[in-house]
């Protein structure tokens, strides 16, 4: 007998966690939910209305009157906001340099979170983010955190941007890297943290399918019943 799961993958910025989750969701048949998207998409909106990112009230407002679906897609996930596809618009630079900013607020934080584990009730999910396995999903059965170099987390989100042809210096990258890791971790409500009882993979010189198998073997031996 198998039971459905929820598998919480948390880790810093450009780890490698959304390839991975969503390779892991395929797997086994469950949801992927890319939680970071989720900030993206309502950091893209408030700079769309010139909200001051500063204002936790005035975002937490927004955000209660702001749709936010994600459909899975052959291209990776789409993010719908209030019925406009905007998938592409949450991974530029300024949403990215602005994203950090917007999750501090506790408003925000607690509105998502409810949002997140709705969308989680029910079902077999994977999500990745930030306090998935310490304030989303306490109780999922599997928590991952995955970590890596600064510079090798550079060096992927490097090709993913040529991927979508956008030419960033690497440096550049390692250096944004690096902040949104402090901005992370040093937040007050629900940092960057590992859960008790989440098992740390360093993916620095493991490939995607490495990290995948790895995760499906856990996965299946905790699925057993
Ligand atoms: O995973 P990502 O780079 O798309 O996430 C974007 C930002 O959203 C990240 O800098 C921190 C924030 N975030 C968060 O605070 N909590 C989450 N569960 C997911 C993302």
């Amino acid at each position: 007998m198998y039971k459905e799961l929820k598998i919480a993958i948390d880790g810093p910025a450009a780890a490698g966690k959304s390839t991975i989750a969503k390779m892991t969701a395929e797997k086994l048949g469950y949801t992927y939910i890319d939680t970071g998207a989720m900030y993206r998409a309502l950091t893209h909106k408030a700079l769309v209305q010139n909200i001051d990112t500063n204002d936790g009230d005035k975002l937490t407002a927004l955000l209660r009157d702001t749709a936010i679906v994600l459909l899975p897609s052959a291209k990776g996930q789409k993010v719908i906001v209030d019925d406009v596809d905007v998938s592409e618009e949450i991974r530029s630079q300024q949403v990215t340099a602005h994203v950090s900013a917007v999750a501090v607020h506790s408003g925000v934080r607690a509105l998502m979170v409810e949002k997140q584990q709705q969308l989680a009730e029910g079902t077999g999910v994977v999500m990745d983010g930030r306090d998935i396995g310490t304030a989303v999903l306490p109780n999922a059965e599997l928590k991952i955190f995955m970590t890596a170099s600064v510079e090798e987390r550079a060096m992927r989100r490097y090709l993913e941007n040529e991927k979508r042809g956008m030419a960033t210096p690497l440096e550049q990258l390692a250096a944004e890297i690096s902040e949104r890791d402090r901005a992370d971790s040093e937040r007050v409500v629900s940092p960057l943290k590992q859960a008790e009882d989440a098992i740390v993979i360093d993916t620095t010189s493991m490939t995607i399918e490495e990290v995948a198998r790895e995760i499906s073997k856990l996965a299946e031996e905790r699925a057993h019943i």
